[in-house]
């Protein structure tokens, strides 16, 4: 791997499609490289975008937006962040062969959609998910709960993240509410929803999985410890490394996260999403990117996971080795307003082997993730206290 120089005529460049927390630490650990990062949103000074050499306000679901500033930028990596992003631009320009879009079009486009990533886990890789179907009527809906996924189950848009539009329906009377609400908030309406029976897992865990070139130039499999995370609202809250589980399970978990990031290709990090009973193991979805629960390894892993996704679509090699137990702890917005400030950052940092991360984001919803609170400590029971301490001394004001 030849990197140029940013801003010369030379300059190795990444585009990043979505400029969040996620992009922003991303655009650090390929800023450290000396790789040129423009970073790209929907809306202006995302947290990304203050730290990129160049940033663009655009609809990512717009294909002729996104061939266009491709075509202006002409970036050596196209590395989307966000699901929401016309994949069929991508798929072109991937096909023209003038950039890498990472980790690959395919990946973005089975895994924008649930049924693309589920269709091919459950019934070509015959790897274990919960029971489901697709439905695109109430009655289509009712039909499948009534014919053997039955109650409780999760229904979801077929396209959304973040728990949008998701609900889970413990009895009869509830299912048409869900099915109204997964139809009013999928982020692109396919007019489809998944319905999943519920499984009842002891936890749940993210599987960091990397695709890296090892010395000899050949396409390696590197697993992080296991992620612990505890969701609300199908929403992460607070993430733990490592989640102890048994050796079966994590020698099942880590096969079945080969096998998926395997099919998928290219190279980079994924997070990988699995349900845990006993030493069953489940797959759920995949990030093909760094995962919101993984911005613990800031705290526990010498190469964190922007870290190794940078190194690994650079080609560079990786080590996913942890180094200490941690945990993070999300802060919320809590208010809805813009420009809010910050209070108690001095307290927080009290609290021993703490961080704070601030994502700068302009706007503030009662449920928006505004920043993290990350701690390390000899036990991950320890690194949960206190990194939801140092959260809790956190305050926005408006
Ligand atoms: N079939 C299921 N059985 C049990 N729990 C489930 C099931 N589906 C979803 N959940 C719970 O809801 C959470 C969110 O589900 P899922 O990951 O599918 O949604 P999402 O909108 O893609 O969320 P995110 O984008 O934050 O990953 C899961 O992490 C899990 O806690
Ligand atoms: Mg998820």
């Amino acid at each position: 791997m030849i990197l140029g120089t940013p801003l010369s005529s030379n300059a190795t460049k990444a585009l990043l499609l979505g400029s969040g927390e996620l992009g922003k630490e991303l655009a650090i650990s390929l800023q450290r490289y000396g790789v040129e990062v423009i970073a790209v949103d929907r809306y202006e000074n995302a947290p990304a975008h203050q730290i990129a050499h160049r940033c663009y306000v655009i609809d990512m679901t717009d294909a002729v937006a996104v061939k266009k500033l491709i075509t202006l930028e002409q970036p050596h990596f196209i590395i989307p962040e966000i699901e929401a992003i016309a994949t069929t631009a991508l798929a072109e320009i991937e096909a023209e062969g003038l950039c890498t879009v990472v980790p690959n079009a395919r990946a973005i486009q089975l895994t924008m959609n649930r049924e693309g990533i589920r269709t091919l886990v459950a019934q070509q890789l015959k790897l274990p998910t919960s029971d489901y179907a697709f439905a695109e009527s109430f009655e289509e809906l009712q039909a499948a709960v009534d014919a053997g996924i039955g109650y409780p189950c999760f229904i979801k848009p077929t396209m959304s993240s973040s728990g949008k539009g998701q609900s889970m329906v413990k009895e009869p009377e509830q299912l048409k509410t869900a099915w109204d609400y997964a139809k009013a908030s999928g982020r692109v309406d396919t007019g489809k929803v998944i319905v999943e029976a519920k499984i009842d897992f002891d936890f749940e865990v993210t599987l960091l999985t990397v695709r890296a070139l090892d010395a000899n130039k050949i396409i390696q499999t590197y697993f992080c410890a296991p992620i612990g995370h505890r969701q609300e609202n199908g929403d992460y809250r607070e993430s733990w490394q490592p989640q102890i589980m048994s050796d079966a399970s994590l020698a099942l978990a880590q096969d079945i996260a080969f096998k998926v990031t395997q099919e998928i290709g290219g190279l980079g990090l994924f997070g990988v999403e699995l349900f845990i009973q006993g030493d069953q193991v489940w797959f759920s979805e995949v990030s093909p990117r760094p995962h919101d629960t993984g911005m613990v390894t800031m705290v526990t892993q010498k190469q964190n996971e922007f870290e190794l996704h940078a190194r690994a679509i650079l080609g560079l090699p990786v080590n996913t080795n942890m180094q200490q137990a941690g945990a993070s702890a999300v802060i919320l917005g809590g208010v809805d307003a813009s420009g809010v400030s910050y209070e108690g950052l001095e307290l927080a940092l009290t609290v021993p082997d703490s961080e704070v991360r601030l994502f700068g984001k302009p706007e503030a919803f009662t449920q928006r993730r505004m920043g993290v609170a990350l701690a390390s400590a000899d036990s991950v029971d320890e690194a949960r206290n206190k990194a939801v301490k140092a959260a809790n001394y956190v305050v926005v004001k408006t």
